[in-house]
Order: structure tokens, then C-alpha cells, then sequence
């Protein structure tokens, strides 16, 4: 297993690129088995849970082509149609639930296997069960693995969900659009991965109103064509890397960042003294008088503070001048960073679903443990500030969701390089 070795201390000084949405290419890929004509996406990341979902879509029966250096999927769903979602590729990546909406809009039944828990939480799927249930889902857990079937076409419904999830959400718009009859979710995410496929979803002749708000409305249509659309900006590695000059200081142009996919994250930003300027290209962002205010933070669905920028946020505060509390709403077990960054010196309280950080004037560089995707960031972030080296192990993690992070930081002056595992 690849390592990443962080030296700190660099300030940093140029310009990051930022990918397409790794959230957002999860759940297009699907949308090509609700059509049979050609599905392409642009500006694809680079992933390592892209190739997982490629495998998946491929054992379902879909042909997937990454094209021009991976940056292109190209995508067609002509069938037979494989409706079995083996557990084997599913426990490695939860979104692969996201088959299950298009599968039984297509087919008219499924048997996907439950992702599992995971590092962050139980992460059940009732949310997605009662919903594709009140558009005439017949749906058994057994053995592992959840058994979809609809007597005929699924039928639109009216369908409030109890929390605003994401997948669940997407799911169900994407299992609407081939409904018969109108679906309105109520209290659905808002998250710009969700308006990002329902703006591909229209794109192949689906009927959507009110994406990217608590309400959306879809009427069914016999059939969907196919499109070409480009993949959204990834807001999480945009405000990921928005950190990094915050953290250690100077100043970076994150290219391809737009403001609104992180009003909220850069509003906090502000508060703990960091500029965030829109230019013609992307955000720059850098300290506005050298030292980092403590401040509190509390994630919440989108457009609140996005939990995946939980764990970066707290290196952050690490260092800051102050006490800061960090409530985590969204998911039940997402601190496994702060043990990792105690272990470099941090001074961190977990107490329930808030930790209470005060800052300390350095950290110390030390190996540390990758746990989850978002954990791992943040560790490779205070390694950036931190007295020495630091040395983050199981670094597939991070190549779920960062490409070639180290290139990225490396061009902008960090100290840090990937040492191949044994
Ligand atoms: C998506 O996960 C993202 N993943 C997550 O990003 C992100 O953290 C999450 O949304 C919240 O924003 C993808 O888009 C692939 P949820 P998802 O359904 O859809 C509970 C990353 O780091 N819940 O909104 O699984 C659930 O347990 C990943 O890129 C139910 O109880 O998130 C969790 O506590 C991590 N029942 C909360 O809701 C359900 O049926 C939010 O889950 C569904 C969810």
C-alpha cells in the first residue's frame, strides 16, 4: 500500500485544477441503463471509485469506454440487462446503491446488495426502500442483499422523505422519470449533484421541475434518449484545496471553483480570517492577516456546511487561535480523523457528535492512519503546517476521491510525495 510523506512548512503559491464531481459522476453513470441510446460524460475524474462503478455498470451488461485519458465516459446501456448488483463489488463502494432506482425502472426488478456499513457510519437505506416502495416497489432484504420487483411499470407518487439524503433522493429521481404518472419528492437534497443529473436527465427527454430545491416534481415519460453533458465542478476537492493556503499560508487560485458551490463553506472561511476572491477562472484564497480565527461549525444537507469538508475544516481549527466546536449532524462516527491528528499534537474533544478543538501553536509531523476518505485529506492538510514530516499509510483511500493529490499540492510548492508500498 502507497504512502503519501508530507514535509511541512512550504507557504504555497499558484493554482490548483479542480475535476469534475466524484459525487455527481456516481450517480450519472447509472442514468445510462435508464436509456438505450448513447450516454457520454465530459470532464470525468479520474478515480479510483470511477473504475469501480465502470466495473459494476459493465457486470450489469452496460458498455463503458473512459476515453481521452479517462476525462471521457462514454457509456451505452443496448441490453440484455443483468439486474443482479454483486455484493463483491458493492462493498467497496456505497454508491453503487445508486444502480437500484435505474435498474428497476428499466428492468422492472433488482437485487442489489446492501452496501454494508462503513468506516462513517451504518449508513442504512430505508430512505431509498420507502420511497421506490411508494412508487410500487415490492422490495425484500434477504441474504445481504435487497430483492426489487414491480408488478408492471413503477407508478409516480407523492413521496416525503423523512431526511433530505442525497442517494436516496437520487435514486428516486431517477427511477421518476420512467414512472408512470407525476412523482413529487418533498424534502429532497439539494445538493448540486443533484441538480447536475437532473439537468443531464432533461437532457435525455426527462420532465423535472424543481431540482436544487426541497421540492421536485417529475413527470414520467415512455422513454429517455441519450446525451452528452459535462460532469459539475467537484465543490468538495474545490474547498478541499481552499484549505491548503489557508492552512499553511499564500495564496492559490483554485481553477474551475465557482462560488456557489460553496457559499456556505467559504462564509466560514471568513470568519476564521481566510479572503475568498471569485476571478475570471476560479477562487483565490489565501489568509487575510496571517493567523486562522478559531470558529464553529455545524454540517448540515446542502446548502449548509457540507459534512465531507468536516474533517478538513478541523485541521484547520487545529491551529487556529481560539476554541472552536465542530457538530457533525450527518453521519454518526465521522472523527476518526482526530485520533490521527492527536497523534500530531492537535488538542482535540469528542464528545458526542461535537469536538471541541484548541488550537495549538504547531503541529508535529508523525505516521498516521488513513481511515476514511475525508480523514485522509485532512491529515495530508495539517501535514502541510506541521513541524516535520508526516507520513499518511493506506492512501487508496485518497485515491477514491483525489486525483493525484500529491502532483496537485506539489505544483504549488508543497513538500509531499507518494513512496510506492511494498
Ligand atoms: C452522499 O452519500 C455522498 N456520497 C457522501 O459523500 C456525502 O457525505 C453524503 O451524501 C451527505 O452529503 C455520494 O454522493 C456518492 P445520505 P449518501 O443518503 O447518499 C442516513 C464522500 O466522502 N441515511 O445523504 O449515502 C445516512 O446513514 C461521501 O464523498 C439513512 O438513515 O448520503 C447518513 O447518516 C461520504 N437512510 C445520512 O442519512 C437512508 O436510506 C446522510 O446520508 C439513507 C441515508
Amino acid at each position: 500500500m502507497d504512502s503519501i510523506v508530507v514535509t511541512g512548512g512550504a507557504e504555497l503559491r499558484g493554482e490548483i485544477p479542480i475535476a469534475g464531481a466524484k459525487n455527481a459522476c456516481l450517480t450519472l453513470m447509472p442514468a445510462t441503463l435508464l436509456t438505450e441510446e448513447p450516454l457520454t460524460l465530459m470532464n470525468a475524474p479520474r478515480l479510483s471509485d470511477i473504475k469501480t462503478m465502470t466495473l459494476l455498470l459493465q457486470s450489469l451488461g452496460a458498455e463503458v469506454q473512459s476515453l481521452q485519458d479517462n476525462r471521457v465516459i462514454a457509456m451505452s446501456s443496448l441490453g440484455p440487462i443483468n439486474t443482479l448488483a454483486d455484493y463483491d463489488i458493492v462493498r467497496k463502494m456505497r454508491a453503487s446503491n445508486l444502480v437500484l432506482g435505474p435498474l428497476l425502472a428499466r428492468e422492472g426488478h433488482a437485487t442489489v446488495s446492501l452496501p454494508g456499513g462503513c468506516a462513517i457510519g451504518a449508513r442504512p437505506m430505508d430512505i431509498h426502500i420507502a420511497a421506490l416502495e411508494a412508487m410500487g416497489a415490492q422490495i425484500e432484504l434477504k441474504d445481504g442483499y435487497l430483492h426489487a420487483t414491480t408488478p408492471g411499470r413503477l407508478q409516480g407518487a407523492h413521496i416525503p422523505m423523512r431526511f433530505a439524503s442525497v442517494g436516496a433522493t437520487e435514486n428516486t429521481l431517477m427511477a421518476a422519470t420512467l414512472a408512470k404518472g407525476t412523482t413529487v419528492i418533498e424534502n429532497a437534497a439539494r445538493e448540486p449533484e443533484i441538480v447536475d443529473l437532473a439537468a443531464c436527465l432533461s437532457k435525455m427527454g426527462a420532465q423535472i421541475e424543481g431540482a436544487g430545491t426541497s421540492r421536485i416534481e417529475i413527470q414520467g415519460v415512455d422513454r429517455l434518449g441519450g446525451a452528452t453533458h459535462p460532469v459539475v465542478t467537484d465543490r468538495i476537492e474545490l474547498g478541499t484545496y481552499m484549505l491548503a493556503p489557508a492552512i499553511c499560508g499564500g495564496e492559490v487560485e483554485c481553477i474551475g471553483g465557482r462560488m456557489e458551490l460553496v457559499t456556505a463553506f467559504a462564509e466560514k472561511l471568513d470568519l476564521a480570517g481566510i479572503s475568498v476572491e471569485e476571478t475570471a477562472r476560479g477562487l483565490k484564497v489565501k489568509r487575510r492577516n496571517g493567523r486562522v480565527n478559531a470558529i464553529d461549525v455545524k454540517t448540515e444537507p446542502f446548502p449548509g456546511f457540507p459534512t465531507d469538508l468536516q474533517a478538513q475544516m478541523m485541521a484547520l481549527m487545529c491551529t487556529a487561535d481560539g476554541v472552536s466546536h465542530l457538530e457533525e449532524t450527518i453521519f454518526e462516527n465521522r472523527f476518526m480523523h482526530a485520533p490521527e491528528l492527536l497523534r500530531m499534537g492537535a488538542d482535540i474533544e469528542v464528545q458526542g457528535g461535537t469536538a471541541k478543538v484548541t488550537g495549538v501553536e504547531r503541529m508535529k509531523g508523525a505516521p498516521v492512519m488513513a481511515t476514511d476518505l475525508r480523514a485522509s485529506v485532512s491529515l495530508i492538510l495539517a501535514g502541510l503546517a506541521a513541524e516535520g514530516e508526516t507520513v499518511v499509510n493506506r492512501v487508496y483511500h485518497l485515491d477514491r476521491g483525489y486525483e493525484h493529490v500529491e502532483e496537485k499540492l506539489s505544483a504549488v510548492g508543497a513538500k509531499i510525495e507518494r513512496v510506492p508500498g511494498v
